[in-house]
């Protein structure tokens, strides 16, 4: 069996795979499926200051290789993330990133404030979500917000602060860039792409919020090639995500330069995900004789 370690900004991890934000709730939902000290850790669903419902349904529409979510942040609000998820996460020998999202500036750095005397490993910052009015992916599409918000919540926490990046973008590589230079320990991309579904029958587009986030295998060959792109624009490290539902996925989004990988879309027709994902990995790398999995981190060779 390979090594399959991984460091990221300073917080090991058992394997590289973990269940990506807004997939796998606060981890509690999955207990009786397989223990969750098998992952290497978890993203916690996207937590502001204050509860949110979330948008109203329908919410989620099937697509061919994917589907669109516009839930809209629905979650129970910082203080009951740290009251009633967080004692039973910290029991689980994995490492807890906490997924931070606010319509404010103001918000996202209280957040951070609240976490940083709690057991969370590491920050994930959401600027990218692409369902709400306020905040979201509007703290994304440009650099000067995207660093001005990092650089605000960077102040606010000692902890590890990733920032999750948007492909609804221009050019992600210099939105990455400027996210380093305001003080991210590392970036993961990509969140969903902005997408549209329409009922001809009555005319209405199928999500009552008109449009939302495409996820899942038809938006794999978009993350690898930006998770490639900003791997060698960045030095600090890249998590990478979208579509991934193999464990031959893993491996070509960690040659394209992930250090490490979530998955998400995949943990809705396939709960089992995660764990078979990591011991279809350990099985690839075997048959290639790696001893670790770091030897293929970035090792893509470009034409
Ligand atoms: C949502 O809750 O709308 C999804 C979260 C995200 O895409 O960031």
């Amino acid at each position: 069996m390979a090594d399959l370690s991984v460091t990221v900004a300073g917080v090991t991890f058992k394997n590289p795979i973990i269940p990506a934000s807004g997939t796998f709730g606060f981890g509690r939902e999955y207990e009786d499926l397989y223990p969750l000290s098998l992952l290497g850790g978890i993203s916690t669903k996207g937590t502001t200051l204050d509860p949110k419902d979330g948008n109203p349904p329908p919410r989620i529409a099937e697509t061919p290789a994917g589907m669109l979510n516009s839930v809209g942040l629905q979650n129970p609000g910082i203080d009951a993330f740290i009251r009633d998820a967080l004692p039973y996460l910290q029991e689980q020998d994995t490492v807890i990133i906490a997924n931070v999202a606010g319509s404010t500036v103001e918000d996202c750095v209280e957040i951070a404030r609240r976490l940083e005397n709690t057991k969370v490993h590491m920050l994930e910052l959401n600027i990218s979500c692409p369902n709400v009015k306020e905040g979201g992916v509007a703290f994304g599409t440009s650099c000067e917000s995207a660093g001005a918000i990092t650089a605000a919540v960077r102040k606010a926490t000692t902890k590890p602060l990733m920032v999750k990046l948007s492909p609804n973008v221009t050019s992600i590589t210099d939105i990455a860039k400027s996210v380093e230079a305001a003080g991210a320990d590392a970036v993961s991309l990509i969140n969903t792409l902005l997408g549209m579904r329409i009922d001809i029958e009555s005319k209405r587009p199928i999500l009552k919020n008109n449009v939302g986030g495409l996820s899942g295998p038809a938006v794999f060959p978009v993350a690898v090639r930006m998770v490639w792109q900003v791997a060698n624009a960045v030095s600090i490290p890249v998590v990478g995500m979208g579509g991934v539902a193999s464990g031959k996925d893993a491996i070509e989004m960690m040659m394209a330069g992930a250090q490490a990988v979530q998955v998400g879309a995949a943990i809705f027709h396939d709960p089992f995900a995660p764990v078979r994902i990591i011991r279809e990995m350990n099985e690839w790398l075997d048959a290639h004789a790696y001893s670790s999995v770091s030897q293929i981190i970035g090792r893509v060779e470009p034409w």
